[in-house]
C-alpha cells in the first residue's frame, strides 16, 4: 500500500521530504498513491478516530461528515501573507513579511510539529496531468482530511512522480495542523493550533508554507495558496492568468459553443452560475460547466485565451444549496462526498439552511441537539461556510471539454458582486482597458445589511483581494497588457445579481433566469443584438433580453438597470479613494479613467 519511497526517482523532493521529516519529527512517512483503497483506509481510520462520521449508505452512499473545531471554520485572511524579498512587491492589499524572518518563525513552529503524527506525502496535479497549462504540486501535511479532500479536489498520485521523472518542477507546499502530540496522549477530532495560524507564501521560491489549519482554502494548498497566490505571480512572470473564475459552456439551440469564465467574489454566486439550468422557456439551450471556482488562462496558438479548470472537485458553500437553486450541484452530491460542517440528521445524513424542510431533530455542527426552535431562535444547524468537497466528474452538467489538456476558448469575461444599490443589472465596457477598470472597481456588500439600509462595500478587483500574490497596481497592469497579447480579445462585462428595492428585497429573481442575462451577453459576443450607449458601456435595451415566461414588466427593468447619478457620484468617490491606496503602481490609464467617468456622470 501506498508508494515506495525508493520508487521515486526525484532527488530535490525527496530531499525536501527528508528535511521536513527532520524538522518536523513524525512518528511515520506515508507517500500517498491516491488509489480508492488508500482513500478507504484513511476515511476508515477517521472514522475511527471520530474526525468522520460515515453517512447512512443507503441514502448517501460512500459519504462522510467533518465537523471542525469552531476557532478553524474558514480562511484565515489577516494570518495569510505574501513574504516577497521587497515589501513593495507583495502591495497595500497582502499582509507582508521578510521572508528570512519568516522562515525562522516558521522553522521554530514546525520543528517537531508532526510528533505522534503521521506525516503524508501528496503529489498532486493542479490540471490534467501533462497539460501544457498545468502545474504540478507536492503536499506534505499530517492531516489524513487533507489527504482525502485532496484526492477528490485535484489529480492525485502515482501519475505524478511520472510526469515529474528525476527533475520536473513542483511546487513544495507544507502544512501542519500545528498539534503534536505526546507520547500516550488522546488526539482530539479536529487538531488545529486555536492560537498559531500562518498561511504563508514565497512568491519568488514558489513555496507555500501553511501552520495551525485544517479548514479548506488554509490546508488543501493546491486550491488558493498554489493555483491562486502562487500560481498568479507565476502567470505575471510567463505571461499568462491565474483567477477566481468559473468557467462554463452555452449551447444554443444551433449547437453553438460560446464560453465565458466570470469573477465573483467569495460565497457570491460562482457555483449557482457554472453549473445554471435555463428556464423552460430556453428550449434547447444549455449550461455546461467547467469549473465554479478558479480559471487558469493562456493565450492559445489560435488567437484565442484557452481556460482549464486547475481543480478535479468542487469545495462549495452548503447552505442555499438547494433543488430549486442548483439542482445539478444537488445531484452531484448524491454519493462519495466529504461534507464539513453541516448537520447530521436522525437517518444518518445531511442537512443545512436552505436544502428545504428542516429536519424535526438533528445534530448540529457542533454537535449539539438543534430543533427548528432552534433555528427560529437564530441558532444554525450548519456553519454558514460549511463545504462539500464533490468529485467534478459527478456533475451532470459537466462539460465534455473540462479535461481537454488545451482549455476552453474564452469568448467573454464577466464581472460581478453583492450591491444592493448602483450596479445596474448588466452592462458591457466599450473596449479591454474600460473592461479592466471595472474590474479593478469591483466591490461587494457585507451581507449582513441590516433591512433597508445599505451594506459596507468593500473592493474586491477581480475578485481577487485575498488571492492575488502581488502588488494590485502590477496585476492591474498586467491585465491591461494581456488583453492585447491575443488576436481575439474577449469582450468585458458586468452583472449584479443583488440589487435591492426600497422594501430590501432582491429586484431581480437570480439563479436560473439569469440564463437571460448571459443569452444577451452570448449575443453580444457574436454580434447580433443591439445596445444603447450608456455612460458606463453597452446596456441592453428591455426589447433586446428574452421575457418568455419571466413577469418583468419595462419598469421593473428600468429599475434594474437605472445609472443612479448620485449613487455614482459617491461609488466613484469610492473608486479614488481605493486607487488612493495604490500609490506610484496604480496605471495612470485607470485613474484617468475615473475622472472621466466622473466628467461624464457629473456633466
Ligand atoms: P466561493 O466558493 O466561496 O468562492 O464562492 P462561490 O462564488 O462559488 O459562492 P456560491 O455559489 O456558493 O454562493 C452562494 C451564495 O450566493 C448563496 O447565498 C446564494 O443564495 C447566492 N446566490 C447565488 N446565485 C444567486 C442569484 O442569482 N441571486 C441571488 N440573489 N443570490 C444568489
Ligand atoms: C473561497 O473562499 O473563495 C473559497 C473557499 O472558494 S476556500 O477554499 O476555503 O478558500
Ligand atoms: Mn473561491
Amino acid at each position: 500500500m501506498g508508494i515506495d519511497p525508493d520508487s521515486v526517482r526525484h532527488e530535490q523532493l525527496k530531499a525536501w521530504v527528508a528535511q521536513v521529516a527532520a524538522l518536523t519529527q513524525p512518528d511515520r512517512i506515508v507517500w500517498c498513491d491516491g488509489s480508492q483503497e488508500e482513500y478507504d483506509r484513511l476515511c476508515a481510520e477517521m472514522v475511527a478516530a471520530g474526525t468522520f462520521v460515515q453517512l447512512n449508505p443507503a441514502r448517501r452512499p460512500n459519504s462522510y461528515l467533518a465537523c471542525s473545531d469552531p476557532s478553524d471554520v474558514a480562511r484565515v485572511e489577516d494570518r495569510t501573507f505574501i513574504c516577497s524579498e521587497n515589501q513593495e512587491d507583495a502591495g497595500p492589499t497582502n499582509n507582508w513579511e521578510d521572508p528570512a524572518k519568516m522562515k525562522e518563525t516558521l522553522r521554530g513552529l514546525f520543528k517537531g510539529c508532526m510528533r505522534g503524527r503521521t506525516m503524508y506525502v501528496i503529489p498532486f496535479s493542479m490540471g490534467p496531468l501533462g497539460s501544457p497549462i498545468a502545474q504540478i504540486g507536492v503536499e506534505i501535511s499530517d492531516s489524513p482530511y487533507v489527504v482525502v479532500n485532496m484526492r477528490i479536489m485535484t489529480r492525485m498520485g502515482q501519475a505524478v512522480y511520472d510526469v515529474l521523472g528525476t527533475d520536473g518542477f513542483f511546487i513544495p507546499c507544507l502544512h501542519s495542523v500545528g498539534a503534536p502530540l505526546d507520547p500516550g496522549q488522546a488526539d482530539v477530532k479536529w487538531p488545529c493550533n486555536p492560537t498559531a495560524k500562518y498561511i504563508v507564501h514565497f512568491p519568488e521560491t514558489r513555496e507555500i508554507w501553511s501552520y495551525g489549519s485544517g479548514y479548506g482554502g488554509n490546508a488543501l494548498l493546491g486550491k488558493k495558496c498554489l493555483a491562486l497566490r502562487i500560481a498568479s505571480t507565476m502567470a505575471r512572470d510567463e505571461g499568462w492568468l491565474a483567477e477566481h473564475m468559473l468557467i462554463l459552456g452555452v449551447e444554443s439551440p444551433t449547437g453553438e459553443k460560446t464560453y465565458v469564465a466570470a469573477a465573483f467574489p467569495s460565497a457570491c454566486g460562482k457555483t449557482n452560475f457554472a453549473m445554471l439550468i435555463p428556464p423552460q422557456s430556453f428550449n434547447g439551450w444549455k449550461i455546461t460547466t467547467v469549473g465554479d471556482d478558479i480559471a487558469w488562462i493562456k493565450p492559445g496558438p489560435d488567437g484565442r485565451f484557452r481556460a482549464i479548470n486547475p481543480e478535479a472537485g468542487y469545495f462549495g458553500v452548503a447552505p442555499g444549496t438547494s433543488e430549486k437553486t442548483n439542482c445539478n450541484a444537488m445531484a452531484t452530491l448524491r454519493e462519495n462526498i466529504i461534507f464539513t460542517n453541516v448537520a447530521l440528521t436522525d437517518a444518518g445524513d445531511v442537512w443545512w439552511e436552505g436544502m428545504g424542510p428542516a429536519p424535526a431533530h438533528c445534530i448540529d455542527w457542533q454537535g449539539k441537539d438543534w430543533t427548528p426552535a432552534d433555528g427560529k431562535a437564530g441558532r444554525k444547524a450548519a456553519h454558514p461556510n460549511a463545504r462539500f468537497t464533490a468529485p467534478a466528474a459527478q456533475c451532470p452538467s459537466i462539460d465534455p471539454a473540462w479535461e481537454d489538456p488545451r482549455g476552453v476558448p474564452i469568448s467573454a469575461f464577466i464581472f460581478g458582486g453583492r450591491r444592493a444599490t448602483t450596479i445596474p443589472l448588466v452592462y458591457q465596457a466599450f473596449n479591454w482597458s474600460f473592461g479592466v477598470y471595472m474590474a479593478a472597481t469591483l466591490g461587494s456588500e457585507t451581507t449582513a445589511a441590516a433591512f433597508g439600509q445599505q451594506g459596507v462595500v468593500r473592493r474586491d478587483p477581480f475578485a481577487m483581494l485575498p488571492f492575488c500574490g502581488y502588488h494590485m497596481g502590477d496585476y492591474f497592469n498586467h491585465w491591461l497588457r494581456i488583453g492585447h497579447v491575443v488576436e481575439h480579445t474577449p469582450k468585458i462585462f458586468c452583472v449584479n445579481w443583488f440589487r435591492m428595492d426600497e422594501q430590501g428585497e432582491f429586484m431581480w429573481p437570480g439563479f436560473s433566469e439569469n440564463m437571460r442575462v448571459l443569452k444577451w451577453i452570448v449575443d453580444r459576443v457574436h454580434g447580433r443584438v443591439l445596445a444603447r450607449e450608456t455612460v458606463l458601456g453597452w446596456m441592453p435595451r428591455y426589447e433586446d433580453i428574452d421575457w418568455t415566461g419571466l413577469d418583468i414588466g419595462k419598469a421593473e427593468f428600468e429599475g434594474l438597470t437605472r445609472i443612479d447619478a448620485a449613487g455614482w457620484k459617491h461609488e466613484l468617490a469610492g473608486h479614488k479613494e481605493w486607487f488612493d491606496k495604490m500609490g506610484g503602481k496604480l496605471p495612470r490609464q485607470l485613474a484617468l479613467k475615473r475622472d472621466l467617468f466622473e466628467l461624464e456622470l457629473t456633466g
